[in-house]
């Protein structure tokens, strides 16, 4: 059950505030873990625009969940470097070790697979982050160490 006093003290501190409903969406993320379907009508009532609007906000940032992450998160680059470095296969050997599909969270909680658009470290391509961990140049061979905590 979601708390949407919790999600109004958010909106609250944000409505007045110039482009307040990214930094809305983040702090309710913040509290939650992802963007509740029961917050959407508080947030389009308090900045004044329609459920419609504050979903094509959530679905056009990738950032944004809309429903409870893994206990453990792996995001795996799938821009172009990623990918001409061999992303797309090492994403099909990731799905078969995690048990997950990408963007996805496993049916018992343990982990969610996600998309990324550029980490940013292009040049040590390809790039997967473990919760919160960014690593480099990752194979399908060191991404099972690398997964259970151990260096690669
Ligand atoms: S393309 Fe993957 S980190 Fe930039």
């Amino acid at each position: 059950m979601v708390n949407t006093d919790k999600a109004v003290e958010v909106i609250n501190q944000y409505i007045d505030i110039p482009g307040g409903l990214l930094e809305c969406l983040h702090g309710i993320q913040s509290v939650f873990g992802f963007v509740p379907k029961e917050t959407i009508d508080d947030i389009a009532d308090g900045f004044n625009i329609s459920r419609a609007e504050v979903h094509g906000v959530i679905s056009y940032y990738h950032d944004f969940k809309t429903s409870p992450r893994g206990k453990k998160v792996v995001r795996i680059c799938q821009a172009e470097a990623c990918q001409s470095m061999g992303s797309r296969d090492l994403t099909r050997r990731v799905e078969e070790i995690l048990g997950v599909k990408i963007d996805e969270t496993r049916v018992d909680g343990a982990v969610s697979l996600e998309t990324v658009y550029c980490f940013g470290n292009c040049a040590l391509s390809p790039n997967v982050e473990i919760d919160g961990k960014l690593h480099a140049r990752v194979t399908s061979d060191n991404f099972e160490k690398l997964v259970k905590g151990e260096e690669a």
